[in-house]
């Protein structure tokens, strides 16, 4: 062992040295009470003066250990101090009680003071080495009812911290808190590490957590640390969307739009059943009859699978607000929805919100603005959108930004600027999924490179192909 490590370890036993004092000093005032009482149970004085010596010098050798364990910056400030200062406070008044141990007066207000003391000192180290709240944790019920799917699921209780209890918690929770960070409650969490809170006000993506996640697993700073168990695609992909959403600790997943990739995985995880499709006859009669009343075109998407394709395109004006709230029944099963050159406005557009399932939609030549884009916020799984020929304009960004699942917008003449556009595909492209994957794709062909085997016969540096290895026999 080095000098170094010496008053490391000397910290850590400050855990264990401080039950000393606590011993002496609650023995003591037992057979003082005791005494009291009964005469005949008073401690001799000599007695009394050796449980007081001995409690000091186990005081002064706990503070000791404490102030060094302190100092190794892993605890939170605030709280260090306060359960310094009152430790300091409980050795003091025992060096206190040694000096009046004669006085029965101030003796016995100076001992209630000390036992005082002691209890706080004892509380606060407490919640310094468990958490905030310990005391209580215990006694609120360890298992809840459990949710029927994972749109229910509570986004902080049931999907992020069990990921960070699992992942983190050794290093950054009540035993270890390196960097300052401690992941053991939802504040804590947010209020992050040395290097400051978990989102930096303003900048959600520049979040710290999610960088050193990204980092390459060399590098020094990767988390957890290389040779720690890694957390896989989709748990990462969790973390990345829930700071992404700017870190929400309250509400449900369905609250805050998560998209069904993030819904499959908590799916998976929680040991869900997985969400029932909706049922093919039963749409499908449904869906006939109304084809044939409102006269549009409403066919399954696939010979089998009950998903819809509704097209009112040929009605053309003819198809409103009304005719689209009668597809409300099979609305679940909708997957594709042309109303192109409809009649329909930013009201009708409420029922779209029912149709989850819809991947395509089409709402160009209509009166449609971003009111009504507004309403889609809820298709998670909304991956084409034609605006063509509409008057939406900027304002529809934001709402436009929150469709989790958007690949392909048309935008042709519409009021959306070309500066709002690039800025929208910029926000896309950035995300720290394309990003991550970006990172290995360069990674795998810089492997690639490593590994080709390429001749040069001199004539032209790197003129000549590559010569592959043989296939095997
Ligand atoms: C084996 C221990 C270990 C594990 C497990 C671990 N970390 Fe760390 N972490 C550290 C150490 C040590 C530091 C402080 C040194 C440093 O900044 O690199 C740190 C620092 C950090 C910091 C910087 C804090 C700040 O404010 O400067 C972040 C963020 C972080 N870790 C996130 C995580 C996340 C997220 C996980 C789980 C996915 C995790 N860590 C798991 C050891 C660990």
């Amino acid at each position: 062992m080095t000098s170094a490590a010496l008053p490391d370890l000397a910290g850590r036993l400050h855990p264990a040295l401080v039950h000393l004092p606590i011993g002496f000093l609650l023995l003591l005032a037992l057979t003082e009470i005791a005494g009291w009482l009964r005469p005949a149970l008073r401690p001799p004085p000599p007695l009394r003066t050796f449980a007081l010596a001995a409690g000091l010098a186990a005081a002064l050798a706990a503070a000791a250990c404490g102030w060094l364990l302190g100092r190794s910056g892993e605890h939170e400030a605030a709280l260090l101090d306060r359960h310094r200062w009152a430790g300091v406070a409980c050795t003091a008044l025992t060096a206190a009680l040694l000096v009046l141990r004669h006085r029965p007066v101030p003796y016995a207000l100076t001992f209630t003071a000390c036992l005082v003391t002691l209890g706080v000192a004892g509380h606060l180290g407490g919640t310094l080495t468990h958490g905030e709240g310990y005391l209580w944790r215990a006694a609120a019920p360890a298992v809840r009812p459990v949710v029927a799917s994972a749109a229910d699921a509570r986004v902080f209780e049931d999907v992020i911290h069990p990921l960070l209890r699992q992942r983190c918690i050794a290093c950054h929770g009540p035993a270890k808190s390196n960097g300052g960070l401690r992941y053991d409650t939802a504040e804590a969490v947010l209020r992050g590490g040395k290097s400051g809170p978990l989102l930096p006000p303003g900048q959600p993506a520049a979040s710290l957590m999610l960088r050193r996640l990204q980092l390459p697993l060399e590098a020094k700073e990767h988390m957890p640390p290389k040779g720690r168990p890694q957390p896989t695609a989709a748990e990462l992909e969790l973390l990345e969307w829930w700071l992404h959403a700017g870190a929400p600790v309250r509400g449900q997943l369905a609250d805050h739009a998560a998209p069904p990739a993030i819904l499959a995985t908590v799916t998976a995880r929680l040991d869900l059943p997985a969400a029932a499709a909706p049922d093919r006859a039963a749409l499908l009669s449904l869906a006939r009859e109304l084809e044939a009343r409102l006269g549009i075109v409403l066919r399954p998407l696939a010979q089998d699978g009950p998903w819809l394709e509704a097209n009112a395109r040929l009605r053309g004006p003819r198809f409103t607000d009304e005719h689209l709230r009668a597809l409300a029944p099979v609305a679940a099963g909708i997957a594709r929805l042309d109303l192109g050159g409809t009649a329909v406005t930013d009201a009708g557009l409420a029922t779209l919100r029912a149709m989850t399932s819809l991947q395509r939609l089409h709402l160009d030549q209509t009166a449609v603005t971003a009111a009504g884009v507004n309403q889609l916020s809820g298709l998670s799984r909304l991956e084409t959108l034609n605006l063509v020929g509409t008057t939406v304009g900027d304002e529809a960004l934001p709402a436009l930004g929150r469709l989790p699942g958007l690949r392909t917008l048309y935008a042709w003449n519409t009021r959306l600027s070309e500066p709002a556009l690039a800025k929208l595909a910029r926000g896309r492209q950035e995300a720290p999924r394309l990003q991550q994957l970006r990172r290995e794709l360069a990674d795998a062909e810089a492997r690639l490179q490593a590994e080709t085997f390429t001749v040069h016969r001199g004539a032209e540096a790197g003129a000549s192909p590559p010569v592959s290895p043989p296939d095997p026999p």
